[in-house]
């Protein structure tokens, strides 16, 4: 570590202009959140149609709270998009790169994105008097932040790090669903920089945000996020096969961790078993670092341990349905929860793609409804039946799997699952009310 300190920045940040390059989850919760904070914000996106929409006001996501949001950001004139990357730079003083970075067929993140960005950012600079600070918020392996994304930014711009241009490594550490809220009461702030000037700059970007703030090496804060995912994704593995042990001895594993999770070392968060973790983030962070650290000739048995146990989940869900149902061929399965958490549209990695997809083998004929993410689905099944509402999912269902913890299924009761041939009815997510609804199983719990 370099410089590394922890301190509460008070009082209220000085006005700065801020580019983001990137409209995703990250970027655009990023640039409403900096607004809200009082700072000017030009997002950058090569999506002209998505620019249209952040202009009007309209998030091209669902995200709670981001409509009110950005539609005050952009009202405010503290908020704009564009996909004039050139002049955004010229506007700025400090540029986040919070691009993609998908995971490619070999695990590894596929850096394609980070690397064009780095490229034009850094032909931008080179028409730019002053200077001007370049933070990576995307989550990125070790050592891409100084050997990808710097020489990048120096061969574009004919500058050198330093004097040139400031260089810095920003972390983000928002859940789907709770992002503006995570970014604005965030736990910390990590700041990995190349020298103090650049870090000071950034730090001074989120003075007034009350977090403790870390700063490290480039190198340590992008490490710092795999940490972070890699350990809270063992949580949900390691919770999931207590769970599954738990199971078989007719034990609630949600009794289990309420009591495990009271140890202060330990904190109850993410311990909630059930059909395992989905997103764009866990599955996609642990199995690059876990690549990484094959390519550096270490093994990760934890790591691979909790990708192995989180993809049993799906087939354990589908293994008791199968055993309850006594076969699945010909039966129509409801499907409650698509999404891979609650409170969001995003289906990516969500355990409901691979379940339907075993059913669907087996033989089983699929309804599904999800208050927000049916769209997204119907590009990875166009096949199943979707639903406007529960009731229309359930109707002579043969057997019902709820796998996203909407808070709308808390409301559900039995009048609710009448409509169903047979009340098998399988959780994935603990959701159901059992004073409502009185005969229903877990994954892991009786
Ligand atoms: C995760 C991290 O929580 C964020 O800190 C991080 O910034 C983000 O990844 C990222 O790298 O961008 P996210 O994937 O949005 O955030 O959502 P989580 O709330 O962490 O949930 C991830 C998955 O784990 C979901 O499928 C959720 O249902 C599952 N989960 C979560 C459990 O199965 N059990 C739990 O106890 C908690």
């Amino acid at each position: 570590m370099k410089a590394s300190e922890a301190s509460r920045s008070p009082g209220t940040p000085a006005e700065k202009k801020i580019s983001i390059v990137g409209t995703g989850y990250v970027g655009l919760s990023t640039g409403v959140g900096f607004a809200r904070k009082g700072h000017t914000v030009i997002c950058v996106d090569i999506d002209e149609k998505k620019i249209e929409k952040i202009n009007r006001g309209e998030p091209p996501i669902y995200e709670p709270g981001m409509a009110d949001g950005l539609k005050e950001a952009v009202a405010a004139g503290r908020l704009s998009a564009t996909a004039d990357l050139k002049t955004a730079i010229m506007d700025s003083d400090v540029t986040f790169i919070s691009v993609p970075t998908p995971q490619s067929e070999y695990g590894s993140a596929d850096l394609s994105y980070i690397r064009k960005a780095a490229e034009d950012i850094g032909s931008a600079l080179r028409g730019k008097d002053g200077y001007h600070v370049v933070v990576v918020k995307s989550t990125v392996v070790p050592g891409t932040t100084e050997d990808i994304v710097l020489p990048e930014l120096e061969k574009g711009s004919g500058r050198k790090a330093g004097d040139g241009f400031g260089l810095c490594m920003n972390p983000e550490f928002l859940r789907e669903g709770r992002a503006l809220e995570d970014f604005l009461k965030p736990d910390r702030i990590v700041i990995g920089s190349m020298d103090s000037r650049a870090g000071d700059a950034v730090e001074g970007v989120y003075s007034g945000f009350g977090a403790p703030v870390l700063r490290t090496a480039i190198k340590t804060a992008e490490m710092i996020k795999y940490a972070s995912n890699a350990l809270l994704a063992t949580k949900i593995s390691f919770s999931n096969e207590i769970g599954n042990v738990c199971k078989e001895l007719g034990i609630d594993v949600y009794d289990v961790m309420k009591g495990v999770g009271m140890d202060a070392r330990l904190s109850p968060s993410f311990l909630q078993a059930g059909s395992g973790f989905g997103g764009s983030c866990f599955p996609k962070d642990v199995a690059a670092i876990a690549a990484k650290a094959r390519e550096l000739g270490q093994e990760t048995k934890i790591l691979n341990a909790v990708l192995d146990v989180n993809k049993g989940q799906r087939q354990k869900l589908v293994g008791l349905l199968e055993k309850r149902a006594d076969g699945l061929a010909g039966k129509k399965i409801a499907v409650l929860g698509l999404a891979f958490k609650p409170d969001s549209d995003d289906v990516r990695e969500a355990p409901s793609i691979d379940i339907i997809g075993m059913l669907a083998e087996r033989g089983a004929r699929v309804s599904a409804y999800d208050p927000q993410a049916m769209h997204a689905m119907k590009s990875f099944h166009p096949g199943i039946e979707y639903c406007d509402k529960p009731a229309d999912c359930l109707k002579a269902a043969d057997a019902c799997l709820i796998l996203t913890d909407w808070s709308e299924f808390k409301e559900l009761s039995d009048k609710d699952f009448d409509a169903m041939n047979t009340k098998l009815i399988i959780e994935g997510r603990k959701v159901l009310n059992p004073e409502s609804v009185k005969c229903f199983e877990g994954i892991c719990w009786p």
